[in-house]
């Protein structure tokens, strides 16, 4: 039974967030962040579309089996196949809930599936019947809900209902709506089903225009009690509704919406640096809620203010999101469990070797350097958490380069059990190395893109390399870190390799 003063949060960046370009998350990433959100108290953990791939079925699969708290969700079109393979994903689900979709707009309705209204209908029917013969919870998701005439989508979320429906879902699939308009059509909806007791509406919003977070709280304003949002908003094009925007919207704001939620807010920052992390793509340093600027105060009036008085300029604090208070500067005389206490704030959960490894480097660290940061300790995390077990590893380089010869690269790896060495020579050292790499693995591996940076501060900067590579039409992101940003590079491709061979 759903609770009628809460918010319920639908976490979709396993499935809609893994859809944004370019994202492609392995089976073991999603795990890790699957018990992360599980861990942050999202209510609904949206696993992915088992008939879209066997990857994606089998991930699906494996977070079922592993997630006990959270509810977890696998989409599905209406399509028997879809629903099926949905359900047999979730067989091992302590809470399944199969999420079935049709589109309802005119445009959709007529270009892409060549169906009537009449035959949408049926088809809904059919499609919720169908996952509530095998499923103990069904979501039904209108799809392209704003550009649907609200009539006809209260018929279809009737149907849908009387068919076992238990949440219905109003998407703003495009990206189209603005805020009094979505919390108007939500709540006309809402009238126009009437649904029975222990029936919930949901909104999903798209941000081409940027409102997605506002058009999630006006549609909860309206009377929507659940929310289908994305870590870091990510998404299909401009992404998705911002998690940690819309519960931060509703906490801070709850004078205004007087609801609750179970979510961890704390846990908000750990779970965007880790998504961050494993999708390759950065957080802008001025997101609001998480991002590096969020809580910085530039201007000498705002310092002032907020020194003498916090609330002067900042509505919610940093702690409250689980952004770490550095005060407590970590240097070589820090024990093992201020280290490990960092590491989890910053979305890491190392155990055993891996967090002896990473303490010893760290110590070795802060024998170089007074204080230890959090970027120098996400550099040493991350070049842990890249070690994934895969058929390649890194066994040494020789580089050469420079302006007056081409790039030239010695590289050894171990491919399984052989040790193989190759020479090549390319356009600069990276391009050198890559192909060199490419030669002794025996693949075409394509470099899609390439990005260098340096994650810490100061002449002994860690430096990191994230690119993706795609090989048969599957791309995949690696991450390699390193005080040299040639061996950050050679990593990085290496852990995309692993990922594509493993
Ligand atoms: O944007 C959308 O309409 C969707 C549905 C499948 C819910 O992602
Ligand atoms: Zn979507």
């Amino acid at each position: 039974m759903f609770e009628p003063n809460r918010v319920y949060f639908f976490d979709t960046t396993l499935r809609d967030g893994e859809q944004a370009a370019g994202v492609n998350l392995n089976v073991q990433e999603k795990l890790q962040i699957a018990k992360q959100l599980e861990k942050m108290k999202v209510d609904v953990i949206e696993a992915g579309f088992p008939a879209a791939s066997p990857g994606d079925f089998s991930c699906v699969q494996a977070i079922a089996r592993e997630t006990r708290n959270s509810v977890v969700a696998a989409l599905a079109r209406t399509r028997e196949g879809d629903v099926r393979a949905a359900a047999q994903a979730l067989a091992q689900a302590e809470k399944p809930r199969l999420h079935v979709f049709l589109a309802t707009s005119p445009l959709h309705m007529e270009h892409k599936l060549r169906m009537t209204p009449e035959e949408v209908l049926n088809e809904a029917r059919a499609g919720v019947s169908l996952a509530r013969s095998l499923a103990a919870e069904v979501e039904f998701s209108a799809e392209d809900a704003c550009r649907s005439d609200p009539d006809f989508l209260i018929k279809v979320f009737k149907t849908a209902v009387e068919a076992g429906a238990v949440v219905l879902n109003i998407p703003d699939t495009v990206g189209y709506a603005v805020p009094d308009e979505f919390g108007a059509l939500c709540r006309k909806i809402i009238e126009g089903v009437a649904a029975p007791e222990g029936v919930i509406f949901s909104v999903h919003a798209h941000d081409d225009l940027g409102l997605a977070t506002a058009n999630s709280l006006a549609a909860v304003k309206a009377g929507v009690r659940q929310v289908e949002a994305t870590v870091n908003g990510m998404g299909e094009r401009a992404g998705n509704s911002a998690l940690e925007e819309v519960v931060m919207g509703l906490r801070t704001r709850s004078d205004f919406y007087g609801l609750t939620s179970a979510l961890e807010t704390k846990r908000l920052y750990p779970v965007s640096r880790l998504v961050s992390r494993l999708c390759g793509t950065a957080v802008p340093p001025n997101k609001a809620v998480v991002g590096a600027n969020a809580f910085a105060h530039e201007s000498g009036i705002h310092q002032h203010g907020v020194m003498a008085e916090r609330t002067t300029y900042e509505i919610m604090t940093p702690a409250s999101v689980g952004i770490p208070q550095s005060k407590m500067v970590l240097g070589k005389h820090s024990g093992r469990h201020a280290f490990e206490e960092r590491l989890n704030a910053l979305g890491f959960e190392l155990t055993g070797e891996a967090l002896q490894s990473a303490f010893e480097r760290f110590k070795a660290l802060a024998d170089k350097k007074k204080t230890v940061q959090d970027n120098d300790l996400e550099a040493i995390a991350g070049q842990l958490e890249q070690t994934l077990p895969g058929p390649i590893e890194l066994m040494g380089f020789v580089i050469n380069a420079g302006t007056l010869i081409d790039g030239t690269a010695i590289i050894k790896l171990r491919v399984g059990e052989r040790v193989i060495q190759k020479v090549a020579m390319g356009d600069g050292p990276a391009d050198a190395a890559f192909k060199a790499i490419n030669e002794i693995v025996g693949q075409d591996f394509t470099l899609d893109t390439y990005q260098l940076g340096a994650i810490t501060e100061g002449g002994d900067a860690m430096g990191e390399c994230v690119l993706r590579l795609t090989l048969d039409g599957r791309t995949v992101t690696g991450r390699g870190v390193s005080t040299d940003i040639i061996e950050a590079t050679i990593k990085s491709y290496i852990h995309a390799a692993n990922k594509l061979l493993g």
